[in-house]
């Protein structure tokens, strides 16, 4: 059975979730199991950092998806912040590989969408807010990634309760995709009604056996619970979730007052912001490896609900299955009221 929305027909999907993308965590053995399992899957760019790396792994989705007959699809995630020093080389690989879809973040996606407009690839942003959502809707931008509270990553400030359904009263007709909390089919079908088109789901896909970080962080998954989520400024310097391990007690969450001034005065914040992300960067990435001891795991609220490790087929099954019971469940329930009325 499919699902279909304004999401899975603009992205030519079978099940409207996107596998959100995620620094460190996702690769292309995860990309190839959500193409086969009829959904999105998306990655950020700067997980390929070696010469060469992006442009080969790129190639080999595109060959994939042509010998395969995928019922899903792929995309990438460019943060178009200007601290990411291979924007302008991982965008110009995108266009030469025709990327079919972008997700922006953090900063103006002008010139991915111009780009990727000129043959026909759909660009998502992430928003938080109406006034971000304003601007990418002025420069043409295809769809919306809410980003609500809750979510793993830079998680936004509002419920999701309230952004979407603010963003389909702001921009009628254009398709909002919800990110943020959902790690079952119940939650899936209480963002349809909402007036999402679709789900973009990061921390329940952490815990698949595809996923290239260590089994220490996907147990973690498993077993931590929301009480267990932390924000921190350490690893960007804006806010981001992780897992509240005795590394992540030990370093602290808040800058101290130096890195605080740093990271504020005119002159030097550009460069201490590029400090910070490379150091946090440098943290995470030793945290994933086999035998990472100081861990710093990044995972959001919806570990409350993760309770194993399954394939990615597996996960997308069971949400699908769920998000299926739960619409026929609420239509009974509709006829009931009805009924008595
Ligand atoms: C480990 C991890 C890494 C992430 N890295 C990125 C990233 O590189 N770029 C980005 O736009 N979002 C990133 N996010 C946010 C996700 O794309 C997505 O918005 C979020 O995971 C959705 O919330 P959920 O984790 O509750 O499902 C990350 C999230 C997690 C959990």
């Amino acid at each position: 059975m499919k699902l279909a929305t304004k999401v899975t027909e603009l992205l030519d999907i079978e099940f409207p979730i996107i596998m959100a993308p995620m620094f460190l965590v996702s690769n292309e053995p995860m990309m190839k199991s959500a193409m086969d399992s009829g959904i999105m899957g998306c990655f950020p760019s700067l997980n390929y950092r070696h010469e060469g790396e992006f442009e080969k792994v790129l190639d080999n989705l595109n060959d994939y998806k042509k010998k395969n007959n995928v019922s899903g699809n792929y995309g990438v995630n460019l943060i178009v912040q200007k601290t990411n020093p291979l924007f302008v080389k991982h965008l110009q690989a995108c266009v030469d590989k025709k990327v079919p879809f972008y997700i922006t973040s953090l900063g103006s996606p002008a010139e991915v969408i111009e780009k990727a407009h000129t043959y026909g690839a759909k660009v998502f942003c992430d928003v938080t807010n109406v006034e971000h959502a304003q601007k990418c809707f002025d420069l043409g931008c295809d769809g919306f990634i809410a980003v609500g509270q809750g979510a793993g990553g830079h998680a936004g400030p509002y419920p999701l309760q309230l952004l979407v359904p603010t963003l389909k009263k702001h921009f009628p007709g254009m398709p909002v995709v919800s990110a943020g909390g959902v790690a079952s089919g119940e939650g899936i079908a209480s963002m349809l009604a909402l007036g999402a088109e679709g789900v973009s789901i990061g921390t329940r896909y952490i815990a698949c056996p595809e996923a290239g970080v260590n089994d220490a962080y996907k147990n973690a998954i498993v077993d931590s619970k929301m009480k267990d989520i932390v924000m921190t400024d350490k690893i960007s310097g804006t806010p981001c979730t992780i897992i509240n391990t005795p590394y992540a007690k030990k370093i602290g969450y808040k800058q101290n007052w130096l890195e605080k001034q740093l990271s504020t005065n005119k002159r030097t914040k550009k460069y201490f912001k590029l400090l910070i992300q490379f150091r946090g960067m440098q943290k995470l990435e030793k945290s994933i490896k086999p035998a990472g001891y100081d861990t710093l795991w990044c995972a959001g609220q919806s570990v409350e609900m993760i309770d194993e490790i399954m394939p990615i087929k597996q996960i997308t099954e069971k949400l699908m299955t769920e998000t299926f019971d739960t619409l026929a469940r609420l239509r009974k329930f509709a006829v009931k009221e009805a009924a008595v009325a």
